[in-house]
Formats: C-alpha cells, structure tokens, sequence
C-alpha cells in the first residue's frame, strides 16, 4: 500500500519530533528538509534505526534538496529560529520572515497540489506570509496555533480541578501569543462550562496560565522553545488532512468576514479534510469575547503590516 508523502520543513525540535510522531501512527512516509547538512539525514537514520523496535510502516528521509520532497501531499512549515528566553514571537519576525520565505516557494514549486500548514512563528504573520508567498487558495495553507493553546488551556483546567484530561474540552482563539482568547465558557468539564465551575479569579488564573505557557517553558528550557505539544498539535491537524475526517480543530485561518474580521489569519475553530480546510465554523461569542476576538485581530494586522507586503 502507498502511504501518503510528508514533507517535514526544518529537522529541528519541532520538525522532527513530528516527523518521529508521524512515523510511529504509521500515516504517511515522511520527508524532513532542513538546510544543515547531515542534520536531516542522521535524525531519519536515527529513527529508521528505531523502525524494528517500533514497528512503524512508514520510512523517513532526510535531505537539503527540495527535488527529494516532489509530490508530498501535505508540507508542514517549522524551519526557523526558535524563541530564546525573554524573546516574544514577534521578536521573531524578520529573522523567520525571511526563513520562510525562502522555503516556501521551493516547498511549493516542488509539490504545487499539497496541504500547507506552518508551525514557524510569529504563526500568525508568518502563515500570512506564507499564504502570500505561496500563492496557493487560502483553503490550502494554514497554522497550527489554536490546537496547541486549546491543549495548554486543557491542561492548566487539568491541574485546577484534578479532572482527567480525558473529560475536558478546551478552545482558545485568536492570535498564538499574548494576545491569545481562551474561552472559558466554550472550555468544559465533563461538559460544565469552566464559567459554572470555578471563580472569576481562579479562571482568570488559569487563562493567564494558558497564554504564558510557551513562555514557561522556554524559560525552564533556558534554550529553545516548546516542541513536544507543538509537534503533537501539528500531527493531530495533519492526521485530520490525510484522513479527510472533517475534524473541527482550532486552526489559524484566513478570515473572510467571519466573526467581522477580514484579511488576517488567526486560530479559529475550522473543519479540516483533504483539500484543507473545509470550512470555518462560527460559535456564539458574547460581546466581550468578540471584542476579545477583534483585538485579538488587530495585533495580528499591526504586524502584518509591518512585513510591507
Ligand atoms: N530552510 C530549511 N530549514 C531551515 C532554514 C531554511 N532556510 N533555516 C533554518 N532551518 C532549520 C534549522 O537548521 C533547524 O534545524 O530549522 C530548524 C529549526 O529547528 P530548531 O532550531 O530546533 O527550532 P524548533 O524548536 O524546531 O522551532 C522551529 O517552530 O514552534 C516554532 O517558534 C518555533 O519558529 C520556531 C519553529
């Protein structure tokens, strides 16, 4: 049986912790690209040495040349820098702005029919970017922002109530930064909404918790930043693409007048198949979150326009 093909960009942290997840769920023969020679080609030889171990079907490549990637059905964007302590995302800009710039049009030209989905940040700007680089339909190319902070909100919900993970849903919206919206009442426990469970302070606790936890743990790492909820997160939308599930995960799409906002990308919940993303799904905000959501928006555009596209 054919598997499909994923072409991992960047083997670093996140790239290849995803490769290796992709690898083991045994989904899709997985190509990694990095521009460091030999980087790419000892981690695949390392987790092809795993594959008797493990078990998995796929195989793994590693390479710098974009003719080893031809024909992938889904590229996934994490080459780049990543942040260092005290460093925002949007410190990252113009040194990730032209990483992925330069990856992108190679990735593209070498498989014009494939998902696209970025990992590198500022994600917000930088999936912009890559959309406008790209030139591909926006349905076609998005981030991964909102998995990851849904992820981070459900564990910090976790460890407020005790409650198994399993019993939890989490949404957070909005840019993946400071400028994050958890929403606690679209965020339940065995489906009572955060709202009916816990006190306004404690919520708000758990919401700041929720936007610092990347930079917890870049702190704690004092080198580099998360990868492991990153590479999971990006393999669940991955999983969701190659399986054509329809799978509704918050993800960084372009906004077309949903929710009033146009012209930016930023994570909102959205149904994800084959040919990308099927459609957004708009929930009921009140009007604090949806001004929440706006604000959210117009820090996405600030930067944005500050790549003088
Ligand atoms: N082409 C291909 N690969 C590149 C390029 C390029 N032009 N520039 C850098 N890279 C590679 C690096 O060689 C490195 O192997 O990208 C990889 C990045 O890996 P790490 O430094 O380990 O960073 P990582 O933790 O994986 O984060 C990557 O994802 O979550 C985001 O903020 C994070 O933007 C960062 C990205």
């Amino acid at each position: 049986m054919t598997l499909p093909k994923v072409t991992v960009v960047g083997a670093g942290q996140v790239g290849a912790t995803t490769a290796f997840l992709l690898l083991n769920k045994g989904i899709a023969d997985v190509v990694m690209v990095d521009v460091a020679e030999g980087l790419p080609q000892g981690k695949a030889l390392d987790m092809m040495h795993s594959r008797s171990v493990e078990r998995f079907a796929p195989v793994v490549t590693g390479t710098n040349d974009y003719a080893d990637t031809a024909g992938s059905d889904v590229v996934v964007v994490t080459a780049g820098l990543p942040r260092k302590p005290g460093m925002t995302r949007d410190d990252l800009l113009a040194a990730n702005g032209a990483i992925v710039r330069s990856v992108i049009g190679a990735a593209v030209e070498a498989s014009p029919d494939a998902i696209v989905i970025c990992v590198t940040n500022p994600l917000d700007v930088m999936t912009y970017l890559a959309w406008r680089v790209s030139g591909l339909p926006a349905e076609r190319i998005f981030g991964m922002g909102g998995v990851l902070d849904s992820a981070r909100f459900a564990y910090a919900i976790a460890e407020e109530t005790g409650a198994g993970i399993d019993t939890i849903t989490a949404l957070a919206v909005g840019a993946h930064g400071d400028a994050m919206v958890p929403l606690p009442r679209h965020s339940t426990v065995a489906g009572t909404p955060l709202t009916e469970l816990l006190t306004p302070e404690r919520i708000g606790a758990l919401v700041k918790r929720t936007i610092f936890g990347g930079a917890e743990v870049v702190a704690l790492l004092k080198t580099g930043s998360a990868f492991y909820a990153p590479a999971a997160s990006v393999t669940a939308m991955v999983e969701a693409v190659l399986g054509d599930t329809g799978a509704v995960l918050p993800s960084c799409v372009h906004l077309d007048g949903e929710y009033g906002i146009s012209g930016v990308y930023m994570s909102i919940p959205a149904s994800l198949g084959r040919q990308g993303v099927r459609g957004v799904v708009e929930i009921d905000l009140d009007d604090v979150e949806l001004a929440a959501l706006q604000a959210s928006a117009d820090t996405v555009a600030e930067a944005v326009s500050a790549l003088g596209l």
